[in-house]
């Protein structure tokens, strides 16, 4: 088993990327070591200069996530930590794999269109071609699974898709005649109870760290008195909570809450709504805050100590970055050869 996944340095780590990704990263980096496997987890900055950014608070961000990941449990000695601007392979494989993704391909990615909007002219190349540098991250492994959101379930479809038709165009034989894919398809591992955790303000956007209301969502580094708050304000609706998961149809809000509940608690909505089935908000909303608060205050104090600390944040990086380099040689060099090119 190889286990690749990213994350955008842009801003906060939230509960969605939390729950939706962060804590499968955790868990699967002992799995994978003890059957003697690899986990790479990196900071997707090459892909955060697709949107207009401001260069500081990059960098800022970049060390800032490093630290907020470490808080989470990934563990730089288990796990292989880096950015991907420290491993240069990851562009230039994208710029191979540009020959095989397809214009029709990316014009069909639901993210593009999202971000792009109406001024596709004004969008930047980079956003465009974003979902084949993530093909990029991943092939350039040859990753056998991919913990993600459901958001990136998509993305992880198109890498798939120029893995196969790479290896169909270009695998080289072998003595007897068969092919050798250069690139291994990769499977997407999502969280079902944790897919899509939605916006605290409004059950039909998913919770993200480009909202403009910081009250849309519960960040990692959020102390005790703003999570309270945030969660006291989450919309609601005036219902009491049903008894059974079937009362929650149509009720967008009111299943995010439960659903962050019992995947905070380590249980089934069913059994958080046999416990809360007939209670108003007002006694729910201070349970699933006090929880959240119990279960994020440690991760809160691991962050607050390491974040300050520049140097270990790099070192962290660099050699995090020095063993996915020799980890990525290999593929990027058949890549190469397979096309044709020279070196
Ligand atoms: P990003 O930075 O938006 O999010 C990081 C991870 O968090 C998940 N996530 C969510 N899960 C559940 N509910 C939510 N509301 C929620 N919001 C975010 C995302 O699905 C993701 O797993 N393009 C990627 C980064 C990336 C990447 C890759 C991921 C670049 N290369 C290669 C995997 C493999 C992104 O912007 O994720």
């Amino acid at each position: 088993m190889r286990i690749v996944s990213g994350i955008q340095p842009t801003g906060n780590l939230h509960l969605g990327n939390y729950l939706g990704a962060i804590r499968n990263w955790v868990s699967m980096q002992d799995e994978v070591a003890a059957q003697g496997g690899d986990s790479l987890y990196f900071l997707a900055d090459l892909h955060a200069i697709s949107m207009p950014h401001d260069p500081a608070t990059l960098s800022a961000n970049t060390r800032e996530m490093v630290a907020a990941l470490v808080a989470c449990g990934v563990d730089p000695d288990r796990s292989i930590l880096f950015n991907q601007t420290q491993v240069p392979q990851h562009a230039e494989l994208q710029w191979l794999l540009n020959g095989t993704a397809r214009m029709g391909w990316l014009n069909r990615m639901t993210q593009w269109k999202d971000k792009a909007g109406k001024n596709r002219e004004g969008a930047s190349v980079a956003l465009f071609t974003y979902p084949v540098l993530q093909a990029a991250d991943v092939l350039l492994y040859q990753a056998t699974h991919v913990p993600v959101g459901e958001d990136q379930k998509q993305h992880l479809e198109l890498a798939r898709d120029i893995a196969q038709k790479f290896n169909n165009d270009f695998a080289p034989k072998d003595e007897n005649g068969e092919d050798v894919p250069v690139f291994t398809l990769p499977a997407p591992i999502i969280p079902p109870e944790a897919a899509r955790i939605m916006s605290l303000r409004d059950g039909s956007s998913k919770m993200s760290k480009s909202d403009p209301s910081d009250m849309a969502r519960i960040n990692l580094t959020d102390d005790a008195d703003t999570i309270m708050q945030k969660v006291k304000k989450a919309k609601t609706d005036p219902e009491p909570l049903p008894s059974e998961k079937e009362g929650l149809e149509g009720r967008a809000e009111a299943r995010n809450l439960v659903g962050i509940y019992a995947v905070m608690a380590g249980t089934t909505m069913e059994a958080v709504l046999s416990d809360f089935g007939g209670e108003g908000f007002g006694k729910f909303k201070p349970a699933l805050g006090e929880l959240l608060v119990e279960k994020l205050a440690p991760i809160n104090a691991r962050f607050v100590e390491l974040r300050s600390d520049r140097g270990a944040l790099d070192a962290i990086l660099r050699k995090g970055s020095e063993k996915a380099r020799a980890l990525a040689v290999p593929t990027l060099d058949k890549a190469y050869e397979a096309l044709g090119l020279v070196r």
